[in-house]
């Protein structure tokens, strides 16, 4: 055991003839040793065996290059977060504004939701052909009177009775045989008029009908006349006459199918079965069932 060496890690046998000037080794621990005396540790010190460095804590300084190591790990150990067992609790006023934020939420959505109806946002689905009609409008209901104001209240029947089989795009459901509405002869072409229009819809229609060229007759379309009030229908038929690429009522002022329409055709026939294509077709298409105009 050698006391002579004040420093245990130099090496001075190996050669450094490949290193340019006076060591490159000596100067890279010259320049550890002068960190350490910056840090002035005092464990650091005594380990090199440094003069002037009080060991008396050290005695044997032959086990220098364990200390060292030693140290060196102790110094690293310091400087470590002490670790934490588990997680730390959520503070309140975070539980505080999540459940804040939480509620906030849940009203919002309870006050506009406007009942989660889809025409309340959905309002793209009617593009009424030519006329203009405001997805927000409202009508005298029950007693509308124009064209405009049928329409509103017919978009809002149509879609809760005739937009299962007739659908939105008013194109029916070929493979459950429910025909066009759009486009169809019977709505705003040659076979249509208000008075078979009045009973298609009062009293529905059977057996079977050719819209667009295609027989339709395996389902039969049910009659409203229970379940809708004289204006809705005329409503409905009014907004299906002029939706889509239907054009029916040119005048905004005058609908084609009318409350009074729908009434006297209501009035004349009473209850019965519902129509056949061969009865409507023999109703002329000027008939009307209103009386005529006092003549003066
Ligand atoms: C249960 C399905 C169903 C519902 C609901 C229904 N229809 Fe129909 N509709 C039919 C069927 C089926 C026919 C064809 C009947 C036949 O073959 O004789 C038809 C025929 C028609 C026709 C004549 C043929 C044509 O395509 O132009 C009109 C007009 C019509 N429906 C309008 C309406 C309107 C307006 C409503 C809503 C008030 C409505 N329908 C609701 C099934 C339905």
């Amino acid at each position: 055991m050698s006391t002579s060496n004040p420093e245990p890690h130099r090496t001075k046998d190996l050669p450094d003839s490949d290193v340019p000037g006076p060591g490159g080794s000596d100067s890279v621990l010259g320049l550890h040793r002068s960190h350490m005396e910056v840090m002035n540790d005092p464990v650091m010190l005594s380990a090199r065996g440094e003069p002037g460095t009080p060991d008396a804590d050290e005695p044997d300084t032959t086990s220098g290059g364990q200390d060292t190591v030693q140290a060196m790990h102790d110094i690293f150990m310091r400087e470590q977060a002490e670790p934490r067992d588990g997680f730390e609790p959520v503070p309140m006023w975070v539980i505080a504004v999540f459940g804040g934020l939480l509620m906030w939420g849940g009203y919002y959505i309870g006050a506009n939701s406007a009942d989660f109806r889809r025409d309340v946002y959905d309002t793209g689905e009617f593009r009424y052909a030519g006329l203009r009609v405001d997805p927000g409008a409202t009508a005298p209901d029950p007693e509308p009177k124009t064209v405009a104001e049928l329409m509103v209240i017919g978009a809002d029947r149509y879609q809760r009775v005739c937009l299962a089989c007739h659908k939105t795009d008013g194109e029916g459901d070929a493979s459950k045989d429910y025909p066009p509405l759009n486009r169809s002869e019977w709505v705003s072409g040659t076979e249509a008029s208000p008075a078979r229009l009045a009973r298609i819809l009062l009293y529905g229609l059977h057996q079977s009908v050719t819209v667009r060229g295609r027989v339709y007759g395996r389902e039969a379309m049910p009659a409203q006349g229970g379940a809708m009030k004289d204006y809705e229908i005329a409503a409905v038929l009014t907004h299906v006459r002029n939706s889509w690429g239907n054009k029916a009522d040119p005048d905004d002022a005058n609908p084609g199918v009318s409350t009074a329409v729908v009434k006297s055709a209501r009035e004349k026939v009473g209850k019965r079965e519902p129509m056949v294509e061969a009865e409507l077709k023999k109703i002329p298409l000027d008939y009307s069932d209103l009386p005529p105009p006092p003549k003066k």
